[in-house]
């Protein structure tokens, strides 16, 4: 269905072990944005989440679910989900985490700041924005990542690794899928570095992150390793006027 100007709307939701939170954000998704469509990329959960997807999706034509292989990433299950979503002709792509950190009733105000924007990213570290019942050294983190990635990568951006995004379909088009390697969360600060890159208009909107009560986090040293490694090394070949993203 048609969102305003938009057009089509394609609410992503990764998964992997989501069994307890899978249906509450579906549910909400769906209620807070009744036009939207959503499909779950599941990446053969263990814990059967891929099953609960699927019976969500015959109840509601609405939903829709990508079955991959094995656990590969919170990058590689967006661009199997961006790519299933330019197949079916979606013209906004909207990420979101399956945990409930973020908020779908916040939806609506990511998309209305899309209609001066090719991405729009949920910030935490903006005015406004906000996290709740985060650990101090997960905050910390979060905040030391973003200002290596802010000072390294010269990017006037706050929360790069934010995962509350939505994209124009032809803002990712622009910037293609094909050279993109990050796999773990530094997808998220690729994706916004190659978007300022390419000229995209990029704007952050506060939302207020509220930590997952089920389940746990995916994230791990080698996520974080990766994350800095790739920022410096974009810094670097920035600086030294060899950054092709
Ligand atoms: N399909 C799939 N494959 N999904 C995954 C994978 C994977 O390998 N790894 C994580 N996910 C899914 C989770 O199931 C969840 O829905 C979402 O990706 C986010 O994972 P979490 O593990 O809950 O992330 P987090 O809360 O630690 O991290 C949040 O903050 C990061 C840093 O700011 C997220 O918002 C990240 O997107 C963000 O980069
Ligand atoms: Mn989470």
């Amino acid at each position: 269905m048609q969102i305003g100007d938009l057009g089509r709307v394609l609410v992503i939701i990764p998964t992997y072990n989501e069994r307890e939170n899978i249906e509450p954000i579906v549910g909400r998704v769906r209620r807070a944005a009744p036009q939207v469509d959503v499909l779950v990329v599941d990446d053969a959960s263990p814990d059967g989440t891929g099953a609960l997807a699927d019976a969500l999706a015959a109840s509601d034509d609405q939903v829709k679910v990508l079955h991959r292989t094995g656990k590969d990433g919170l990058g590689a299950a967006y661009i199997a989900g961006f790519r299933w979503a330019f197949e079916h002709g979606y013209d906004v792509l909207v990420e979101m985490d399956a945990d409930g950190s973020h908020q779908p009733e916040e939806l609506g105000r990511l998309l209305a700041a899309l209609a001066e924007a090719d991405l729009v990213i949920g910030a935490r570290w903006v005015p406004g924005g906000e996290v709740r019942n985060w650990p101090r050294s997960r905050a910390v983190l979060s905040r030391g990542g973003n200002a290596y990635a802010r000072l390294m990568l010269n990017v006037p951006l706050h929360d790069a690794t934010g995962g509350y995004r939505a994209y124009r379909a032809t803002a990712l088009q622009k910037i293609g899928l094909d050279g993109v390697e990050s796999r773990g969360y530094c997808f998220q600060i690729d994706l916004a570095l190659r978007a300022v890159r390419h000229g995209l208009r990029v704007v952050e909107v506060p939302i207020t992150f509220v930590e997952r009560e089920h389940g746990a986090s995916k994230m791990s040293g080698d996520i974080v390793a990766e994350a800095m490694w790739q920022v410096t090394r974009w810094g670097i070949a920035g600086r030294l006027g060899r950054d092709n993203l």
